[in-house]
């Protein structure tokens, strides 16, 4: 090998090590970074100051035109002479000078947060002005905002409220959303108000929206050669309520379509973007919409029915509509109508709520693992929209239809729209998103690729499935500073600990998304952790017991494969937590 080949390779290498060790930071940062809940809300109870950095943190993180103040990483990061915080963001990933220089604006944005809950507003705007040349009316208006919101967190109305409420006097109204998307919730305790469907999605929504699913897109199409066919969708009504609709957005831009108002500004209809704009194909989307979505948006409902019909009837080369594509396909190969060809939007029967896929997994009520997904059909595929008469379709069983379009469907995806809740939190995010995507597996005879978006990171980031497990598991079920937050509340602290692994458990079960050293190392902290297996037994014997139940029964059905001693350790810490709770030691 000449010289130059053998330093050209080392230089290859080299730089090949370098993006490694930038890909590992990156990682590393947004564990580090991700704001977690340490411990749980008391009803009534004002949280501790300190306790509300990280969270004063991220409200300061975007800009706030409706408080004329703007994103505090931004003015810090120009104020040092490094440009733009989110390019500085990107650029990071790429070299190590520039991430250098994002730990800079990170850690003074952090200092100058503390310093406010510490000494207030005119100490940090003094010290911001020092430090990083940032002009105090430049960062007065966004301290302003904190400094209310700091008040507003500094009294609570809760059970005052709550016995007004049961006293029947009026409760004053409030929207609805966490603080960081919309610090006007505050004061808590006020009966929270919802959400014009007609409204929905907002400019704002509609806006963001398309960077999402163009990231979306982008990957997919990246790890997978080509486009989605079609894409199963969870829209739940809370989400859209607190976005104003990016779910739906997102579910327009799949389309390729945009929302229109009527004279009364109330988005009723739809306008078809052109091919030449959208630059790629219309994508076909199954939409599973929740009991509470099918009770608030009965209006968006329709608004997406007709999304997808208008779209199906375009005259456009199949190969750019997907949509009009498979609606095509069905009606030729079931010589069926197109009114039947084209639902798309489906939930529960009139009345009915959820997926029940949660309950089977938590009460280990399935052998087959088709049956978790026959269930989330059985209890989703009720169509809603119009006819091709305009005559409401409000709840009839579509069984077959939702089961063809399903067949198609190569990957699932749901908005996380909070930081207060993830996909171990609660048991809802698996029965959807883990059910849907079981049901695809047998209909499609594959696992569809999952996605989940965070709608609230600077740039709209996609993850995996798997990568968000692993990112939830890193930054709150593993994490010392989440547990011991739980802890503190003794009984039902031990409780959601045992909820969060259960909760991980549902991936394993509807979409196989846990990887063994996760149950390893959960069985390491909590179980074979003597300490610790006190501490819980102590607590909570009953959710103990859960816990080590719940890690043997992952062992049993295949989803983790233990070490032999790890096993047999586990069995019998088992048995004593049974002899423990019938009372027989
Ligand atoms: C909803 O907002 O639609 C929802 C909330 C919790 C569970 C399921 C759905
Ligand atoms: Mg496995």
């Amino acid at each position: 090998m000449s010289e130059k080949s053998q330093t050209n390779e080392a230089l290859q290498s080299a730089s090949a090590r370098d993006r490694r060790v930038l890909e590992l930071c990156e990682q590393v940062l947004e564990i580090e970074q991700r704001l977690i809940p340490t411990g749980l809300h008391v009803f009534g109870r004002v949280a501790e100051e300190a306790a509300n950095v990280d969270m004063l943190r991220m409200v300061a993180s975007f800009d706030r035109p409706e408080s004329g103040a703007r994103a505090l990483p931004d003015l810090v990061a120009e104020g040092l002479g490094f440009g733009p915080y989110a390019q500085l963001l990107e650029a990071s990933k790429q070299s190590v000078l520039r991430l250098k220089e994002r730990e800079r604006v990170d850690e003074v944005v952090q200092a100058a947060i503390e310093l406010f809950v510490n000494a207030r507003e005119e100490a940090s705007c003094t010290w911001l002005e020092e430090t990083a040349r940032v002009k105090r009316e430049e960062s007065r208006p966004i301290f302003s905002l904190l400094s209310k919101i700091l008040e507003q967190l500094s009294e609570n109305q809760e059970l005052e409220s709550l016995s007004r409420a049961l006293r029947g006097e009026y409760i004053e109204s409030g929207p609805g959303a966490d603080i960081v998307q919309n610090p006007e919730i505050l004061p808590t305790g006020r009966n929270t108000h919802a959400v014009n469907p007609y409204t929905v999605p907002s400019e704002i929504a509609y806006a963001r929206a398309e960077g999402t699913v163009n990231r979306l897109l982008e990957r997919h199409l990246r790890e997978h050669g080509r486009y989605p066919n079609a894409m199963a969708l969870v829209l739940w009504g809370l989400d859209n309520i607190k976005t104003q609709g990016e779910g739906v957005a997102q579910a327009l831009w799949l389309l390729g379509v945009r929302p229109s108002r009527d004279a009364m500004n109330r988005a009723t209809n739809i306008e078809v973007i052109p091919l030449e704009r959208l630059r790629r194909p219309r994508i076909d989307v199954v939409m599973t919409v929740s009991g509470i979505f099918r009770d608030l948006f009965g209006a968006t409902m329709n608004l997406l029915d007709k999304a997808v019909r208008a779209v199906a009837l375009l005259d456009e080369p199949l190969e750019m509509n997907y949509v009009r594509r498979n609606i095509e396909e069905q009606m030729r190969a079931d010589a069926c109508a197109f009114d039947e060809a084209a639902l798309r939007v489906f939930s529960n029967a009139p009345g009915n709520y959820g997926t029940n896929v949660n309950f089977m997994v938590m009460d280990s009520q399935w052998e087959q693992d088709s049956a978790l997904g026959d269930l989330f059909v059985t209890r989703k595929c009720f169509a809603y929209g119009r006819d091709a008469k305009g005559n409401a379709v409000e709840g009839r069983e579509a069984r077959r239809a939702m089961e063809r379009a399903l067949t198609r469907v190569e990957a699932a995806y749901q908005n996380i729209d909070t930081f207060e809740i993830g996909i171990t939190d609660v048991d809802h995010y698996f029965e959807y998103l883990g059910g849907i995507s079981k049901a695809v597996e047998k209909r499609a005879r594959v696992r569809p690729a999952i996605y989940l978006s965070d709608s609230l990171s600077a740039d709209h980031k996609i993850r995996s499935l798997e990568e968000t497990v692993r990112l939830e598991t890193r930054a709150k079920t593993l994490n010392p500073k989440w547990y011991e937050g739980m802890l503190k509340h003794g009984f039902r602290g031990v409780a959601e600990i045992e909820n969060h692994i259960s909760n991980t458990f549902g991936w394993s079960a509807t979409a196989d998304a846990v990887e063994d050293w996760v149950y390893t190392e959960v069985a390491k902290t909590f179980v074979l952790d003597e300490e610790m297996l006190d501490r819980l037994r102590n607590l909570n014997p009953h959710s103990a017991r859960s816990l080590v139940g719940r890690l043997l029964e992952a062992q049993g059905r295949g989803f983790w494969k233990a070490d032999a001693n790890v096993l047999e350790k586990l069995r019998e810490i088992f048995a004593g937590l049974e002899d423990q709770l019938e009372g027989i030691v």
